[in-house]
C-alpha cells in the first residue's frame, strides 16, 4: 500500500494567514496541521508517503518533513502546478504508485479514530469513510438504501440528500489510476474524486466505513478552531510522530 498526502491548494478562506505559507502547515495546537494525517498514514503502516504541495511552497514542506527517516518512512515530494482537482493525485502520483494500491488523504483532514485496520484490511475496489455532519452541503454525500449499502454519492449536493458526509480519506485498488485518467473536468473545472467514487459504486466496489469519532476539515476559521481544541484534548497520546 502507497500513501498519497494532497497537501496543495490556495486556501483563500484562510487569508491573511495563509498568505506567506500553506494552510496544512499552519499549527493544530502543538503541531502543524499535516502531522495529523501523515500520522493516520504511519499508524497503519504506510512507509513510501507521497506529498503533493503546491510549486510556491515546496521548500518549506521540504524543511519540516525532510526524507521521512525521522518517522521511518520514505516521503518522495510532487508539484501540483494548479489546485484542479484532487483526483489529479492519482495523476500526478501515477510513477509513485506503481502497481500497488493507495490511500490519499488530504492534508487538513484530522481523524480522532485510529482508523489503520480499515487501511490494513483492504482488499480490493475502493473504501471511503464517512461521517454524520450537520451541514452535508459543504462535502461529497452519500446516500444509503435500507440495508445502509451507498446508492448514490454527489458532490456537494444542491438539495439535501443526505446528512453522510465522505471524508476526505479514501482507499483504492490500482485500477484508481486508469479511472483517474477517462474523468472530465466537471463544472467547476476540477478533476472530482467524487467521480472516481461513482465509478466505482456503478462497478457495485464501493465500500463505505463509518467513522465513529471526531472527524475536521479544518479549512476554515472555525474548523481550525475547532481543531485545535480536538488535538489538545483527544489527539495528544495517539499520535506516533
Ligand atoms: O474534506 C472532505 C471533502 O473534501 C469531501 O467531502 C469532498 O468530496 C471533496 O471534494 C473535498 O471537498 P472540499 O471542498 O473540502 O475540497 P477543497 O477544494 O477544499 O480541497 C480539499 C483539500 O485538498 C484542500 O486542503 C486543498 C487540497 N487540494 C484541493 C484541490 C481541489 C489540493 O491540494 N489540490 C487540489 O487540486
Amino acid at each position: 500500500m502507497r500513501g498519497i498526502i494532497l497537501s496543495g491548494g490556495s486556501a483563500t478562506r484562510l487569508r491573511p494567514c495563509t498568505k506567506v505559507t500553506s494552510k496544512q502547515l499552519l499549527p493544530v495546537y502543538n503541531r502543524p496541521m499535516i502531522y495529523y494525517p501523515l500520522n493516520t498514514l504511519i499508524k497503519a503502516g504506510i512507509k513510501e508517503i507521497l506529498i503533493i504541495v503546491a510549486p510556491e511552497r515546496a521548500g518549506d514542506y521540504l524543511n519540516l518533513l525532510g526524507s521521512g527517516k525521522e518517522f521511518g518512512v520514505r516521503f518522495t515530494y510532487e508539484i501540483q502546478d494548479k489546485p484542479t482537482g484532487i483526483a489529479e493525485a492519482f495523476l500526478i502520483g501515477e510513477n509513485f504508485i506503481d502497481d500497488e494500491d493507495v490511500t490519499l488523504i488530504l492534508g487538513d483532514n484530522i481523524f480522532e479514530d485510529d482508523l489503520s485496520e480499515d487501511i490494513k484490511s483492504f482488499k480490493k475496489g475502493a473504501r471511503v469513510f464517512a461521517k454524520k455532519v450537520s451541514d452535508p452541503e459543504r462535502f461529497g454525500v452519500v446516500k444509503f438504501d435500507e440495508n445502509m449499502k451507498a446508492e448514490k454519492i454527489v458532490e456537494k449536493p444542491k438539495e439535501w440528500m443526505s446528512d453522510y458526509a465522505v471524508t476526505g480519506l479514501y482507499v483504492y485498488d490500482n485500477r484508481v489510476v486508469q479511472i483517474s485518467k477517462d474523468l472530465k473536468p466537471s463544472d467547476r473545472g476540477e478533476l472530482e474524486i467524487t467521480d472516481i467514487n461513482k465509478v466505482y459504486l456503478e462497478m457495485g466496489e464501493l465500500d463505505v466505513a463509518m467513522v465513529n469519532g471526531e472527524w475536521i476539515d479544518a479549512g476554515t476559521f472555525d474548523s481550525l478552531l475547532r481543531a485545535q481544541n480536538l488535538a489538545k484534548e483527544k489527539l495528544q497520546d495517539k499520535l506516533v510522530i
